[in-house]
């Protein structure tokens, strides 16, 4: 057997490596891995957000994983999908009833009446970035874990805020190149829906049969619900329902009347959809959502491509002020809206928008031998501090295998440190462009560096 391993040069390591491998562990189905690839995309979009957030004056929110059930059962709604099919909901060892939070707008909302926020100036502007968690039909597009990037505002029922928050969207999916319009309705107020529901229970009556099982459910429930089904059968019956807008009180219309006239003024493209009614009971007067303008497109080459998933939302919202009541506080108006990262990485990836910046280090430090390695760490220090973009392979014994990691970083400047420069206490300076070297003086290394750096004019992550 040795013999036959030094033939064909073969490690003896070999000889104690497992006979079968173990059966590999995956992710759990829904759930997906973002991987350093991924990360300039997912940090260009974090980037806009940060950006909205600090132009529009949100300050971040972070919120635990898990909340009680109750929390969700009493704003999202019973009967809603996301509280009777989708929440990852169970006993934790002390025997309370938890749930991994499904979405951040009711935890906003118990943090705003828990730390008593109320008593800041109003409104009281939020954002966050989180992952949450539903148990949904994984698909193109719907995954059971998923971040939101998300805005909320507390404590002012200006329609000013009603307009911000599509702004903010619609800015937010153009500054990543995403052809998108925001679908907007109206709920209306109380008055408006009561008067709306005795009508639409009436139409819908007369095929309350044809319905399927769990419209059917929707339709006793809450026949708003109806309203937001998938199902072909229903959506068929629903086109020709009553619409809310035509049962709007005066304020409930004028309210939606001064949002529309906003987003004219600024040129937001936007939708009229009286169907939309979103998959939250929350909702009081306005609600939207940002759709793609279509799921299919022309490539560079000529090619129509479909994005698969291409027309879910890619976020959506709405007002919700009687939401602060429920958990606790006194009546408080209050609208926000949560962007879906992976759907619109899906645009961006799919559709080749948005060139996505990647951080490229400018220096790379190249040693040769123990003594130059433990300087070169110290250099490595000093640059960072200094703002350096730097980059190194310290672990490698070799300068060969060293600058190899230098050129596919694609770094301007190599710094190497031999035995030779140490007993003359001098280093290396390679421009990796020209390949022109200078021995410079080790003392002055940083100041020398820094000099050259800031000639390097880039725009990078
Ligand atoms: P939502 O419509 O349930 O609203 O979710 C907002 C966005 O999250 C969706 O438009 C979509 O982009 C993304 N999303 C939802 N479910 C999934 C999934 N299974 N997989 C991938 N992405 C998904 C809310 O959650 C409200 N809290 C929004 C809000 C904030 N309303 C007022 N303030």
């Amino acid at each position: 057997m040795s013999a036959l391993l030094a033939i064909y040069k073969i490690p003896t390591y070999i000889l104690d490596m497992p006979k079968t491998l173990k059966k590999p562990i995956q992710t759990v189905r829904g759930m997906r891995d973002m991987l350093p690839v991924d990360m300039p995309m997912f940090e260009l979009i974090e980037n806009e957000i940060r950006k909205a957030a600090r132009d529009y004056s949100y300050g971040r929110l972070i919120t635990p994983i898990l909340e009680e059930y109750a929390l969700f059962k009493r704003t999202a709604g019973e009967a809603s999908d996301l509280v009777s099919k989708e929440m990852y909901t169970f006993e934790d060892r002390g025997g309370d009833k938890v749930v991994i939070r499904p979405e951040l707008t009711a935890p906003a909302a118990r943090a705003y009446v828990e730390h008593g926020l109320v008593n800041l100036p109003q409104p009281v502007k939020i954002w966050y970035l989180e992952p949450m968690l539903r148990y949904d039909r994984p698909q193109a597009g719907r995954y059971r874990q998923f971040f939101q990037g998300g805005f909320e505002s507390f404590g002012d029922a200006s329609p000013v805020l009603d307009a911000e928050m599509c702004i903010i969207g619609i800015r937010i999916l153009q500054s990543l190149k995403i052809p998108v319009k925001v679908h907007i309705n109206s709920l209306g107020d109380n008055e408006s829906r009561t008067a709306y529901k005795k009508v639409l229970v009436a139409y819908l009556k007369q095929f309350v049969k044809k319905l399927p099982e769990d419209d059917q459910r929707r339709f006793t429930e809450n026949p708003l619900r109806v309203l937001d089904s998938k199902e072909k059968v229903t959506k068929e019956i629903i086109a020709d329902a009553p619409k809310i807008t035509d049962y709007l009180s005066e304020n409930a219309k004028e309210h939606f009347l001064k949002l529309i006239d906003y987003l004219e003024d600024l040129d937001i493209p936007y939708v009229l959809n009286p169907l939309l009614v979103r998959g939250l009971d929350y909702y009081t007067g306005t609600v939207f959502e940002f759709i793609p303008d279509s799921a299919e497109f022309i490539t560079s080459e000529g090619k129509k491509r479909e994005i698969p998933g291409g027309l879910l939302s890619l976020g959506g919202g709405g007002r919700y002020d009687k939401l602060i009541e429920e958990v606790g506080g006194k009546p408080t108006p209050a609208i926000g809206m949560a962007l879906g990262i992976e759907r619109i990485m899906n645009q961006i990836r799919e559709r080749g928008l948005a060139s996505v910046p990647t951080y490229k280090p400018q220096i790379f430090l190249g040693h040769i031998g123990d003594d130059a390695r433990k300087k070169m760490m110290n250099l490595f220090d000093m640059l960072r501090s200094q703002g350096a973009r730097v980059a190194q392979a310290f672990s490698k014994e070799g300068i060969k295998a060293q600058l190899e990691v230098a050129h596919r970083l694609g770094v301007r400047y190599s710094v190497i440190l031999g035995q030779k420069e140490i007993v003359d206490k001098t280093i290396l300076i390679r421009d990796m462009e020209s390949g022109i070297q200078e021995t410079i003086d080790f003392k002055k290394a940083v100041s020398e560096i820094m000099k050259r750096l800031s000639k390097i004019n880039e725009n990078l992550l």
